[in-house]
């Protein structure tokens, strides 16, 4: 056995035959434990029901004899040439959850289609959803062919039509079985039934599959799950770890997290089990520790710097699969699931929506579930991701409505966001950066602080102002390096040379104020800046170009704008330091003050 193993799904219409069709090739190539089949035979004719091979799935499960482990969905199997993942699951909705999660993302699909019944809606959402997340390795079995009496018109019929369906939708099957699950025909052996086929039966079909080669020429990305620190024995390593999607590593690459925009060399990539050699590439889970300590988190995408980079934007232009209860209209807000990334997202559009079953165009600004549509997602922040045509692992994702999945979607169309340009400035404005010796951390340490930045914004009089200055005050009064700057002493110096002051773009101002801002965090400083009626998007500009979630939100006065959602909330006939105070505390950038 020298092939990796092969994940295989299972779909088609209910009844179709999906788990006859399994147990009957377990059952004939004798992979089923000793006297597992005469035990369930044995059951049924006790209780009076027909013996089904459906049954034995159900039987096996958490057995784990002789090769055999089924799960709730998995079957493991095995041929002279490979191991076999078979995800099969009764249920649809379950069943296409799994499917776009990529928990049970698959290689390749069996389709089934019922001779008698023939072609259902079914057949062919799955095989639209196969095709929409990438799954072209598809053999379709026209099951049951012992009700129509082994009849070749209608297998040939069959072929014919679903064949244009699969072509539509840009899919060419490696083959077309006629079968009957149940009475074994062209399963593990050849059916004397249908001697008009002269093609492979379902096992030799399956060692025909191949292996998806793994992206290793494509660009490094890594979703960074987790950071670990090690704090034993002096040991502070800080290791990331993911999961390599694609392209390679090795020590001393230099590398970049998006979208923060942060770079570093990898020092070292360890394992937990032994050393390879300083290098790792798609498909393995690994960690490595960095030259310099940057602050990554968990959702970032790490990429090599002389590679094609990701994308990051704030807007997504998807195609999504629809499963959820409740229907998609404009507005609705979602969490989508990128990798290990989370966001909220808004529809911002439904640019079309099609019935994947039929393939027409529907006059509606609704999707509906089982609807397939094209849509354009706003999202709260910024992420990283790619097209899926340039990245299918790094270009999909799962919509979380109220906790539960609810459909699946692929990245097809980059759509530049406002802050893009902003974006490629702050790109060469790192590259030309020339970095001081000493260390973020250093600093923090002999500062006893770490840098922030405090907006405190709200409307006309609100006392933002007063609620700075106070708080410059108090945290300088606990020994802290602070600085109180108000949007005023940007407008009259560094910005005089914008004229007409408010009619110019307001973004320039808070650029500007922003890249202020980067420098002073830089040097280790707390900065509290006052600005009026600071909104989420100015906020994501101003992450944007300081690259740093070190930044919290304070809205004073009554009623909070409905562009902003701040970190802390203060009325207007409340001191609210202590709120401010606490959160830095929580947050570890001061120590002490109270
Ligand atoms: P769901 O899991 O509910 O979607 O169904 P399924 O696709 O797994 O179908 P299943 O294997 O449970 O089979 C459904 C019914 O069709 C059962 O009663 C089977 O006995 C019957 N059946 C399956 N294959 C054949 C076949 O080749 N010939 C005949 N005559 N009946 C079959
Ligand atoms: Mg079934």
């Amino acid at each position: 056995m020298s092939d990796r193993d092969l994940r295989l799904a299972i779909v088609g219409h209910v009844d179709h035959g999906k788990s006859t069709i399994i147990g009957r090739m377990l059952a004939d190539t004798k992979s089923l434990p000793e006297g597992k089949l005469e035990f369930v035979q044995e059951n049924c004719r006790r209780n009076s029901k027909p013996f089904e091979y459906a049954f034995l799935l159900d039987a096996l499960k958490d057995e784990q004899s002789q090769g055999i482990t089924i799960d709730s969905a998995r079957i493991f199997f095995n041929t002279k040439k490979r191991h076999y993942i078979i995800m099969d699951a009764p249920g649809h909705i379950e069943f296409l959850k799994n499917m776009v999660t990529g928990a049970s993302n698959a290689d390749a699909a069996l389709l089934v289609i019922d001779a008698a019944e023939g072609i259902k809606e079914n057949s062919k959402r799955h095989g639209y959803l196969l095709s929409m997340l990438g799954i072209k390795q598809i053999a379709v079995i026209v099951n049951k062919m012992d009700i129509v009496e082994y009849d070749e018109k209608v297998f040939n019929n069959i072929k014919k039509e679903f064949g244009l369906f699969l072509k539509s939708i840009d899919i060419e099957p490696i083959s077309y079985i006629p079968a009957s699950g149940m009475k074994g025909d062209n399963i593990a052996h050849k059916s004397e039934n249908m001697k008009w086929y002269d093609g492979h039966t379902l096992l030799q079909m399956l060692d025909d599959f191949t292996n998806p080669p793994l992206p290793l020429e494509k660009p490094f990305r890594m979703p960074v799950q987790d950071v670990y620190k090690f704090t034993k024995d002096g040991d502070d390593r800080r290791i990331i770890a993911g999961r390599i999607e694609s392209g390679q590593i090795k020590n001393g690459d230099e590398i970049m997290f998006l979208p923060s925009g942060k770079k570093s060399k990898i020092r070292n990539i360890e394992y937990f089990n032994g050393n390879k050699n300083g290098t790792d590439s798609a498909g393995n889970s690994t960690g490595f520790t960095l030259e310099e300590q940057i602050y990554v988190k968990r959702g970032q995408m790490a990429v090599r710097i002389n590679e094609k980079k990701s994308h990051v934007s704030t807007l997504l232009k998807a195609n999504v699969f629809w499963l959820g209860r409740e229907n998609i209209s404009v507005g609705n807000e979602y969490m989508l699931k990128l990798g290990t990334v989370k966001v909220q997202a808004i529809v911002k559009e439904i640019i079309k929506v099609i019935d994947a079953s039929s393939l027409d165009l529907q006059k509606k600004q609704i999707v509906e579930r089982h609807d397939v549509a094209e849509l354009i997602f706003e999202l709260k922040n910024e992420i990283a991701f790619d097209l899926i045509s340039e990245n299918p692992q790094t270009g999909r994702f799962v919509i979380v409505d109220n906790y539960e999945i609810s459909g699946g979607g692929i990245i097809s169309d980059l759509i530049e966001d406002k802050n893009e340009k902003v974006r490629e400035r702050v790109l060469i404005r790192d590259e030309k950066w020339i970095a001081s010796d000493i260390t973020k951390n250093e600093r923090a340490v002999r500062f006893n602080q770490k840098s922030q930045l405090i907006i405190i914004t709200g409307e006309k009089n609100s006392g933002r102002k007063v609620l700075a200055r106070e708080l410059e005050n108090k945290l300088f009064d606990e020994g802290k390096i602070v600085y109180y700057l108000g949007m005023g002493n940007v407008l009259y110096g560094v910005d005089s040379d914008i004229k007409q002051l408010n009619k110019m773009e307001p973004e320039e101002h808070i650029r500007r104020m922003a890249e202020i801002a980067y420098i002073m965090m830089d040097a280790g400083i707390i900065l509290i800046v006052t600005a009026l009626n600071i909104n989420d998007d100015d906020v994501r500009l101003i992450r944007t170009i300081t690259e740093s979630d070190d930044i919290i939100t304070v809205w004073k006065g009554d009623d909070i704008s409905k562009n902003m959602e701040p970190d802390i909330h203060i009325k207007s006939n409340e001191n609210g330091i202590s709120k401010i105070i606490n959160i830095m505390n929580k947050k570890g950038i001061i120590f002490s003050a109270e």
